[in-house]
């Protein structure tokens, strides 16, 4: 387990390119490995995540290989899949997990499936329960355990009409994606619309789907098109620790190019924007089905501000680096209707009180929040990541505006979503030693 020292930074100034997003790099390896042909992946995230959704595809008979800058993908059609021959790891990741199960609920074998510590406390039935209602089996060894290994026997599914009791887009397109093989039509209401990245790649793959307010519906395709070249965008929920880093390091003056600015990611932007944030978008293009832009970001003083309803869909990963630029904003900030917080890599809601307590913020746990007062300053301190890859980072962050700096152990977990990470922060001027 790696520890780094983050030192407090006099300013952050360049520009960067960030690695491919982690929700569409799953994505671009899963509907790539169930068209016909081969598709070349640019910008894929090469993090741990996305490596494990790559390894269970190739267990399934997906060859994927990386050839120079790309990875090639030789899809093998929507009735091509292997069973494969070992327990399929998930590692840190639910989408790997949710959206395999969808995949995996449709095809005619067994296939067990497991990931890690934090992967295995993480519920599941909210993709089995309405999978099961699809017709597939499931049973789950160890449950509650660190070792869960959950058990699915696939095979003919009927289309289902699922009003999901949460705004998952994990739950949304692992429903899909079995949509793709069931008879009749599928689909899927949620309370709030999540990330819409499935919906897009299924209408750019030629799938006959309706979106109407909160619903999705498809009916099963016949095979999908997937372009031969597809281009992955920046990763937003990357970039938003350098939004925030960027407005709170004095004299900062930070440009992020190439990402993705899909308005069902970029929650965030409005929030820290109403903050009163320096931000701009200096070029708008499409890329991949999904729209891109630069970001400009400058140093900007901010003010407090509420965090709720339509809008906790549209910025639930940037929590953890939003509640740092509130505890550095003017007044209070009020994090509220995020329950889903708490089943995310670790509790969110108790790390985040934690964490932020440690470094001197008065930070108060809700059920489905937080309330933070701010502006603080931040103590030097030593703090743990739990394993969370977005704490990390948030800590990171936290350091460059601190009174001293801040040591964060156990930081491996910052390669599931975002491995240059530190890289990008040395690029902007920051100075961080790794222990
Ligand atoms: C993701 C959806 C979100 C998000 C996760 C990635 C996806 O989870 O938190 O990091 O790629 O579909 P939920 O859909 O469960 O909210």
């Amino acid at each position: 387990m790696h520890s780094i020292i983050v030192h407090p930074a006099a300013s952050l100034q360049g520009t960067l390119v960030l690695p491919g997003d982690k929700s569409i790099s799953h994505r671009a390896v899963i509907f790539s490995s169930l068209a016909e042909g081969t598709t070349r992946l640019r910008n894929l995230l090469e993090g741990d995540d996305v490596l494990c959704t790559i390894d269970c595809f190739r267990a399934m008979g997906v060859p994927i290989e990386k050839e120079g800058e790309e990875w090639v993908v030789k899809g093998v059609g929507l009735k091509g899949l292997r069973a494969p021959q070992k327990v399929l790891y998930c590692g840190n990741s639910g989408t790997t997990l949710r959206l395999l199960l969808g995949v995996l609920a449709a095809q005619p074998f067994e296939a067990r499936l497991t990931g890690d510590a934090s992967l295995n406390k993480r519920p599941v039935k909210r993709v089995t329960d309405p999978l099961s209602q699809m017709g597939a089996q499931f049973s789950v060894e160890g449950e509650g355990s660190d070792k869960r290994i959950v058990c699915v026997k696939g095979g003919a599914l009927r289309g289902i009409d699922y009003r999901s009791p949460v705004a998952s887009a994990q739950v949304k397109s692992a429903i899909l994606l079995a949509g793709l093989w069931a008879q009749g039509g599928t689909s899927v209401t949620e309370p709030l619309v999540s990330r819409d990245h499935t919906e897009r790649i299924l209408e750019a793959a030629g799938v006959s789907i309706q979106r109407s307010g909160t619903k999705v519906s498809l009916r099963p395709p016949p095979q999908l098109k997937i372009p031969s070249t597809w281009t992955v965008p920046g990763d937003f929920s990357s970039a938003a620790f350098f939004l925030v880093g960027g407005c709170l390091v004095p004299a900062s003056e930070i440009y992020l190019e190439k990402v993705g600015l899909n308005p069902t990611r970029t929650g965030a932007l409005d929030i820290l924007k109403a903050m009163g944030a320096k931000i701009s978008i200096e070029e708008n293009e499409r890329m991949g089905g999904e729209e891109i832009g630069t970001l400009k970001i400058q140093f900007s003083s901010l003010t407090g501000t509420n965090i709720e309803g339509a809008l906790i869909p549209r910025l639930i990963d940037e929590i953890p680096i939003l509640a740092v630029a509130a505890a550095k904003a003017k007044g209070r900030t009020e994090i509220r209707d995020a329950a889903e917080l708490k089943v995310k890599e670790s509790d969110r809601i108790r790390i985040l009180g934690e964490l932020l307590r440690q470094i001197g913020v008065s930070a108060q746990e809700r059920p489905d929040g937080l309330l933070i007062e701010g502006p603080k300053a931040f103590r030097s301190a030593e703090v743990q990541s739990f394993g969370d890859h977005r704490m990390a980072m948030a800590m990171a962050i936290a350091a460059l505006v601190a009174e001293g700096p801040i040591t964060i152990h156990d930081i491996d977990c910052v390669k599931t979503s975002f491995p240059s990470f530190w890289e990008c922060l040395r690029k902007l001027g920051a100075s961080v030693t790794f222990l």
